[in-house]
């Protein structure tokens, strides 16, 4: 059946690319770089939806340092769709034609020449190079330092969803914000905003590894799942108190994580302590890996 079949997968911001088994897979092996396969790309800015187009291209060639993966899941995160709308040009992509997505879980189905750690079966998560993308496709090379294995128990829609919003909030937690996810460091007061989002809900739970108490917004629909997560207080964005983020404990916040839409300075300024600093991730590029 063509096109490919997608689903959605219990991540929000992680859309499956379901690909159905053709029995070719030693044969793409043998045959990267000749073997056609399909993807969704587009070759010019804009244009949305309507702007991706169904295509059958040759299955990459793995390099001495990339693995080739059968891929099984592709998470679509707002910067793909950002980058076809030309916020990064003339950056990104490199070139046209260009098939978005670059956070995918595969089979491994190759490896180039200098590749240790992986072999053909096994089972990983990888990120893509956002210059080249790929991710919308049946097959992609991945390389050897940005893949990981995917245990069992992670489905692979659920590893897809992880690499550049897991990525992007440890980063933000760590680097910027200074958490020790050891639980070592000084107690933090720490507000995270859209936190039932891509980037939110993996903020939570890596904030609360750390000596932090947590204040989240989201929507009310999510306030159980945020507090399950491990929020200590949660705010619905829709209240009075949740538009001023104001944390009910009366806390004061040492950094906030603010993965929402733009909020001018006045509503966070009242709620910060002394040193008190905002991370703003909206803003246009996502962490490189
Ligand atoms: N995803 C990534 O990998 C990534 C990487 C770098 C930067 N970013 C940036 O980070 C931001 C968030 O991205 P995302 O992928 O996490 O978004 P997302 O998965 O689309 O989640 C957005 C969330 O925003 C919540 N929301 C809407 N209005 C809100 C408000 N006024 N206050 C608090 N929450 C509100 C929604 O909550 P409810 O559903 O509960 O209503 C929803 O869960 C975007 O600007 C994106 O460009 C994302």
């Amino acid at each position: 059946m063509y096109p490919s079949v997608y689903s959605f997968s219990p991540n929000p911001i992680a859309l499956a690319l379901s690909i159905p088994e053709d029995g070719a897979v030693l044969q793409a092996v043998k045959m990267a770089g000749k073997h056609i396969m399909r993807a969704v790309q587009f070759d010019s800015y804009g244009g949305g939806a309507a702007g991706l187009k169904h295509v059958e291209v040759p299955v990459p060639t793995p390099n001495k340092d990339e693995v080739l993966l059968k891929l099984e899941a592709t998470a679509v995160n707002p910067f793909d769709w950002k980058i076809q709308n030309g916020v990064a040009r003339p950056f990104l992509p490199r070139k046209f034609p260009y098939i978005p997505a670059t956070d995918v879980a595969g089979e491994v189905i190759g490896t180039g020449s200098e590749v240790k750690n992986f072999k053909a079966g096994d089972k990983v998560v990888a990120v893509l190079s956002h210059l080249n993308g790929g991710g919308l496709a049946e097959y992609d090379v991945a390389k050897e330092s940005l893949t990981v294995d995917r245990p069992p128990e992670v489905s692979a829609a659920a590893g897809a969803g992880l690499p550049v919003a897991g990525v992007t909030a440890h980063h933000a937690l760590t680097k910027s914000a200074g958490i020790k996810l050891d639980g070592s460091g000084q107690q933090k007061n720490i507000l995270i905003t859209a936190a039932s989002g891509g980037v939110g809900h993996y903020a939570v739970q890596l904030a609360k590894l750390g000596n932090t108490h947590v204040t989240a917004t989201c929507g009310a629909r999510n306030i159980e799942l945020v507090k399950s997560l491990g929020a200590d207080e949660v705010l619905d964005y829709k209240t009075p108190d949740g538009a001023a983020l104001r944390s009910p404990s009366g806390r004061k916040y040492d950094a906030v994580i603010h993965c929402a839409s733009a909020f001018p300075w006045s509503t966070f300024e009242p709620n910060l302590g002394a040193n008190g600093k905002v991370i703003d991730l909206t803003l246009l590029a996502p962490v490189q890996c």
